[in-house]
């Protein structure tokens, strides 16, 4: 499974991409608003971030346009900041034409807001690059978000859309990730992606036997060293 980081904030992405491990970024308005960024910086922003992890590894940039016209405009405009830009549309009915629109140009659609299988095969269908499931916020109204991702990567692994077929997509993201528990059940399932926040990935770094071995470790060489 190939790992995402899920944030906006130069410095997380930065660190992220210095482990080694990044193959993509996923933003959304909220993620850029946490940054305190405005309006007009919102493009320069997102043209950082590419230059930060480079041209190959996909950063999905949201568009908030509402209707057909304004995402593709805006999905055009988007795509054009960098090669690595990948727009990102929630799934509705504007959606899934401007999705078959930018892909029929050759634009990447990371489709978000996916919460069921037929939303799922719906954005498969219209040629979206990526479809995003969100597992925590189903967890969130008291359902199983692990669950839904379940059966959505089974439904849409079961065909393919003629799009993406060279690329292996279209790419589940497991989306609203909050815990090392989200990512390992991801990865059994097949998810391709996890796309995980920094504090998140942090915690996937650690474990409580992990630290008290290190612990252990530590103090036995302080013996050997003569520095107890
Ligand atoms: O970027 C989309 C998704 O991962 C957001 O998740 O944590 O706001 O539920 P969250």
């Amino acid at each position: 499974m190939k790992f995402f980081i899920d944030t906006a904030d130069l410095d997380e992405i930065r660190e992220a991409q210095s482990w080694g491990i990044l193959s993509g970024v996923t933003t959304n308005p909220s993620l850029y608003a946490r940054t305190g960024g405005k309006l007009a910086d919102f493009e320069p922003h997102m043209v950082k971030i590419c230059q930060i992890v480079g041209p190959d590894v996909p950063v999905s940039a949201e568009s908030t346009a509402e209707t057909t016209e304004g995402m593709i405009a805006e999905g055009e405009r988007l795509a054009s900041l960098a090669p690595n830009i990948v727009v990102k549309l929630p799934i509705c009915e504007a959606s899934l034409p401007a999705t078959h629109k930018l892909v029929s140009e050759g634009i990447k659609v990371n489709m978000t807001l996916v919460f069921s299988a037929p939303q799922a095969l719906l954005a498969a269908r219209a040629g979206a690059r990526y479809i995003s499931p969100f597992v925590g916020r189903y967890d969130d109204i008291a359902d199983d978000g692990l669950d839904q991702l379940d059966t959505i990567v089974t439904a849409v692994k079961n065909y393919s859309y003629g799009y993406w077929d060279e690329e292996g997509g279209p790419e589940i993201i497991t989306a609203s990730v909050r815990s090392p528990h989200h990512v390992t059940e991801a990865a059994l399932m097949g998810a391709d992606i996890a796309t995980v926040p920094f504090a998140a990935l942090k915690k996937c770094v650690h474990h409580p036997l992990t630290d008290r071995g290190l612990e252990g470790f530590a103090k036995d060489w302080a013996k050997v060293t003569g520095k107890e």
